[in-house]
């Protein structure tokens, strides 16, 4: 293929991916499953690759993200991004719209119409197309100048790269980006629970701003657009400006209408307000706007806000149900949460028998007895809350909630920590509950990602002890698995395939996975640059640590009361001895595959090497090096005056190798 055979059929490519693209994203019409849509964008992205001059930032290819992004530049937007004044009464909004009457009418204008559209609870952004190609995408920040995320915002299949039909000259889209409650669901649930987004909205601003373009393109979101400006008729109405997105190749929900008087503003509102929750994205309101967009300059804004549109939110859903009962959950990390058990009731499009009380002073503050009626709502959060007890409707058998005074998984008496409200299980070695939520956590996503092993799965593990630390996970055998319950030969195998690939997983991520409290990814990340191994990390003290940026003298404590526990050691002996990376090679570039899949391990001094260059030689051939010999260590390389270790070596039959000939080896 020439260039020119390429630059036709990339054009060719291009086209028909985006056509696609939009009927499954816009039209939700897929013609294509997913797999003939992924080959179509394979053949592009392998013709790019060939000729790269050709490749262009409206290339659906692009999608795919890549670029990280240091710091976003500040731009200033063309017209100041507004925001809408808000309110939750009726009353208000027929207020407004006599007031805007009222308003045209002085300045000689008759009867207008307004559209009603849904209000989109997502975040705010701006896209700026020059001659039909999209140039820039920035968040609202203070309505005057904001973020630039173009690398972040091409990554969004709903927004088009390219205007369909193309537009002369400038042209700017804004719109709301969002999390469509599937995609959301399925995001925390790939989370640990400590990690979990309370909303969509509060997903999307984070995705939004990730460094990591790649990953924000992983966080699947969409973009519903409901403003546009820059066409050569500014006397086009609001409501053919929709149509007009629509034409471009934009999604605008299309659920708004046009309403020529008070009585369909109401309708629509009251319509709405039961059949959004049908909707596969949040909606919290409706937005009112004067349909004239050339009559708005007359009527003006205030400091933030137009006179001539109002947001009318809905309040808060709320329902009422009887609590029967408060149960005691164990976290991993042994703190104990009370759980209200409601009697299972319908609220904001879902069932609702649970929610969470998060602790004992909750409890009290809302003087809840079970069998009380209670109040619950659901507003921001997707989780709903018990806000309130009706007490003209307390029955007579109530019952007081007893605090617990032992674990209801293991008995033991439960502690008070300083620091904290609630209680919790000092059982930490044995208690199930935690040891299944460390072993949860250690399979999570962003921890060892280890895929096969589920909540059903862990439990059983932990139920008749095969698991008691995650090391033990490494250990486990085919048959064992096998005899499970729902866990045929297949699955077995699949889940020891999984946790054999996760060995793989670098030391900075294990650091993360082991569940420390108070050391989530950011503080992995410090401490695995800091301590670039799990014995740098048992030999530093706490002032050591302290003196990590962004590390306090809590996480310091926290890591320190952690590796000196006996059960902290020995399951870094297991993990060691299960191959797993006790030590950053991350940045390692492989010299050549001589220790390739080989465990090594030293004893004794060597004369040429410190134990540390001589770790750095066989991580850079591709070997790991551990601490304590079995039948699985692959190597021993014995130097002056070893002792034990090689004593077990030459009994368990392990290859021994003086300092000469693992040189040779090098
Ligand atoms: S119009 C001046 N339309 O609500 C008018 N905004 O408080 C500006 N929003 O920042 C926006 N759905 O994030 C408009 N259909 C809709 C909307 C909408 C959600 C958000 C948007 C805006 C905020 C205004």
């Amino acid at each position: 293929m020439d260039i020119i055979q390429a630059a036709e059929r990339i054009a060719e490519l291009r086209k028909e991916i985006e056509c696609h693209n939009h009927l499954y994203y816009i039209d939700a019409k897929p013609e294509l499953s997913d797999y003939e849509f992924d080959k179509l964008l394979q053949q592009l992205v392998d013709i790019e690759r060939q000729f790269p001059d050709l490749v262009t930032p409206e290339s659906p290819s692009q999608r795919v993200g890549g670029a990280i992004t240091k710091e976003f530049v500040s731009v200033i937007h063309r017209e100041p991004m507004l925001s809408l004044s808000n309110t939750y009464s009726l009353g208000e909004v027929e207020e407004f719209y006599n007031r805007l009457k009222k308003l045209l009418a002085l300045e000689g204008v008759g009867e207008q119409e307004m559209v009603a559209e849904l209000k989109f609870d997502g975040v705010a952004i701006s896209l700026l197309y020059r001659d039909g190609l999209l140039v820039r995408g920035a968040t609202r920040g203070d309505g005057m100048q904001g973020d630039d995320i173009t690398v972040n915002i091409r990554t969004i299949p709903t927004i088009p790269l390219k205007l369909r039909g193309g537009a002369d000259g400038e042209v700017e889209v804004r719109g709301e980006v969002f999390m469509r409650k599937e995609d959301f669901d399925q995001l925390n649930e790939s989370r640990p629970e400590e990690d979990r987004f309370a909303n969509p909205r509060n997903a999307t601003a984070g995705a939004l701003k990730l460094q990591d373009s790649a990953e924000v393109a992983r966080r699947k979101m969409s973009f519903i657009a409901y403003y546009l400006k820059g066409l050569s008729d500014e006397s086009i109405t609001h409501f053919t400006r929709l149509d007009y997105l629509e034409k471009f190749g934009f999604s605008t929900g299309r659920h708004y209408r046009l309403c020529r008087e008070l009585k369909d503003i109401n309708e629509f509102i009251a319509e709405w307000s039961e059949q959004r929750w049908m909707l596969p994205y949040e909606t919290d309101g409706v937005v009112l706007k004067l349909n004239a967009v050339t009559l708005r300059d007359k009527l003006g804004a205030t400091a933030k806000s137009p006179r001539w549109a109002i947001a009318y939110k809905y309040p808060a859903q709320q329902a009422q149900t009887v609590l029967h009962d408060v149960i005691f959950q164990v976290g991993r990390l042994g703190s104990i949460t009370p759980v209200a058990e409601l009697e299972p009731v319908q609220l904001a499009g879902s069932t609702v028998s649970r929610s969470t009380l998060h602790n004992f002073d909750e409890i009290e503050r809302l003087g809840l007895m079970i069998h009380d009626r209670v109040i619950i709502e659901k507003s921001g959060e997707v989780i709903p809350k018990v806000i309130s007890v009706v007490l003209e409707a307390r029955p007579s058998d109530v019952l007081p909630v007893v605090v617990p005074s032992h674990c209801p998984e293991c008995g033991t008496p439960l502690a008070k920590r300083e620091s904290e409200v609630g209680y919790h299980c000092p059982n930490e070695e044995e208690c199930p509950a935690q040891i299944r939520g460390r072993v949860l956590h250690f399979a999570s996503r962003n921890a060892m990602d280890i895929k096969s092993l589920g909540k059903a799965l862990v439990d059983q593990l932990v139920a008749i002890k095969l698991v008691k630390d995650v090391g033990d996970l490494y250990f486990l055998q085919e048959p064992q698995l096998e005899s499970l319950e729902r866990m045929g030969r297949k699955s077995a195998q699949n889940l020891l395939r999984a946790l054999d690939e996760s060995r793989a997983q670098n030391y900075e991520r294990l650091l993360y996975s082991l569940g420390i409290r108070h050391v989530g990814r950011a503080t992995a990340r410090q401490l695995s640059q800091a301590c670039p191994s799990l014995d740098a990390l048992i030999l530093a003290t706490e002032e050591q640590l302290s003196n990590i940026a962004d590390i306090g003298p809590v996480v310091a404590r926290s890591v320190i009361g952690y590796v000196a526990k006996p059960s902290a050691q020995s399951l870094f002996q297991k993990l060691g001895d299960a191959g797993l990376q006790l030590g950053t090679s991350a940045s390692t570039v492989l010299i050549n595959s001589n220790f390739e899949g080989l465990t090594v391990l030293f004893t004794g001094a060597l004369d040429r090497y410190t134990r540390n260059q001589a770790s750095e030689l066989v991580i850079e051939r591709g070997g790991r090096i551990v601490e304590s010999v079995s039948k699985k260590t692959g190597l021993v390389v014995a130097g002056h005056d070893a002792g034990s270790k090689l004593d077990k070596a030459l009994k368990l039959g392990v290859k021994v190798l003086s300092e000469g000939e693992f040189e040779g080896m090098l």
